[in-house]
């Protein structure tokens, strides 16, 4: 028995998102998503690029899930674009787009994989931006509609289901800090989508549960644990406390206990952020059972005191930790205490990682090899402390490793790589990475050394 031993029937996969693979972005009949716009506005993208081809997934999916097969992964977690299924974002439905995900659904089916399929991942239809997007009450209606529409299409052919990637990212990175579509710089207008978003999440969740269909649904959050720079410092202590609650414990206290900190919205209030409006019944829709929890985990944060970063005082800052290419640390042991307080305060029956992993700036050697030692140490060190969680009693039940390919990195474009798998971007051809080879014997084995 491997030294890191796991259950044979954990699921084993790798991850991607709609945007950042598909390509395609004019074909099939597909309508503008709010990242066709950013993205093609100047300055937005680190390098410039876009998705408009990205890993032209499109065309090449056979091959990506035959290479999925080939590395023995057992499950894909993929999106479905919003606006290449509805391309006003309601309204008639786009044929092509559903026969084009039915392709690919059947194909995971006929090579044994699971698939788990996110209902948004960041790329809304730019008509419905144009109507006010997350910020209009309306979307959780329009939501709904998109989803319910899925369920009828694609229920017979889908394993999993996860509603709404990330909300925090997509609330705040979208609204508030302006890095991600549609790029506003507005707090409370952050908030007010984050409500709104969680609200869609639990709508959809709803309406399953009226389809009769049998396939689990949950959602993808994004967490990490936010420790004090300096653990001396109250005001430290303060800031990492203040960054919990921003970070982790309004979405799932909101999801698990059907209401907002209370004394989070308090401090933002007394700080000027103008609170979304709650009305009778929200927090109900918000807080539906769960099959599983998902959590997307690359780092934890170090946080100091910042007069400077209103409305949360708070800003995160480096240590000596090794960093990938991205600049994000390596934090394994943080990554074990985000799993132990996610059990230990809200106990979700099961919990599965729907991301992790490492940006790389990988290349295709002489030989024809992809050498990235540093990712495979990432997940081994990741992956040691999903068993220590396992060991501890934690039910987490699956791990997804971000990503499959390389891809589309939103604000980052295509230079950081995340992929198992590389892809020359001017070609399209795909290289599996030393560290797919590793994690496909770890598949195999149900484990590994140390
Ligand atoms: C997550 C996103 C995913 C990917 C990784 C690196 O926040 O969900 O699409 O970009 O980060």
């Amino acid at each position: 028995m491997p030294a890191y031993s796991f259950p044979k029937d954990f699921l084993w996969g790798a991850a991607s998102a709609s945007y950042q693979t598909e390509g395609g972005a004019g074909d099939g009949g597909k309508g503008e998503s709010i990242w066709d716009r950013f993205s093609h506005i100047p300055g937005n993208i680190a390098d410039g690029a876009n998705g408009d081809a990205a890993c032209d997934f499109c065309h090449r999916f056979e091959e990506d899930i035959s290479l999925l097969r080939r590395l023995g992964l057992k499950a894909y977690r993929m999106s479905a674009s919003w606006p290449r299924i509805f391309p006003q974002g309601a309204g008639e439905i786009n044929r092509e787009g559903v026969e084009f995900y039915r392709r690919v659904l059947k194909c995971l089916r006929d090579n044994g994989i699971k698939s788990a399929v996110t209902i948004y991942h960041w790329d809304l239809p730019q008509a419905l931006q144009n109507r006010g997007g997350w910020a209009n009450r309306e979307i959780v209606g329009w939501f709904k509609n998109y989803a319910e529409a899925l369920y009828a299409e694609l229920g017979d052919l889908v394993d999993m289901w996860i509603t709404v990637n990330e909300p925090i990212i997509a609330a705040m990175n979208g609204h508030w800090l302006g890095e991600h579509a549609p790029g506003y710089r507005d707090y409370s207008h952050a908030l007010l989508a984050a409500h709104h978003m969680l609200m869609a999440h639990g709508a959809a969740v709803k309406a399953y549960r009226q389809t009769g269909l049998k396939a689990e649904i949950g959602c993808s959050m994004n967490m990490q644990m936010e420790y004090p720079a300096n653990p001396d410092d109250s005001r430290d202590v303060e800031a990492a406390r203040i960054m919990m609650l921003h970070q982790n414990r309004f979405y799932l206290d909101a999801v698990y206990k059907g209401r907002y900190p209370a004394e989070f919205l308090d401090r933002l209030k007394a700080r000027g952020v103008t609170l979304p409006a709650v009305l009778d019944g929200d927090m109900e829709t918000i807080s539906q059972k769960l099959d599983f929890f998902g959590i997307n985990t690359y780092f934890s944060e170090y946080v100091r005191y910042d007069e400077t970063r209103w409305p949360v005082f708070a800003s995160a800052v480096k240590t000596e930790r090794p960093k990938t290419s991205l600049g994000w640390e390596l934090c394994p042991d943080g990554f074990f205490d985000l799993m132990k307080w996610t059990h230990d305060n809200y106990r979700p029956d099961k919990i599965v990682i729907t991301e992790n992993g490492a940006a790389g700036n990988d290349w295709v050697n002489s030989s024809g090899r992809v050498e990235d030692p540093g990712r495979r140490e990432y997940l081994k060190q990741y992956l040691i402390e999903v068993n220590r969680a396992i060991g501890a009693g934690i039910n987490i039940a699956g791990y997804f490793v971000w990503s499959f390919c390389d891809n589309f990195e939103w604000a980052q474009g295509l230079s950081a790589r995340f992929g198992l798998v590389h892809v020359d971007y001017k070609t399209q051809r795909r290289t599996i990475k030393d560290s797919a080879y590793w994690l496909s014997d770890v598949v195999k084995n149900s484990g590994f050394d140390a």
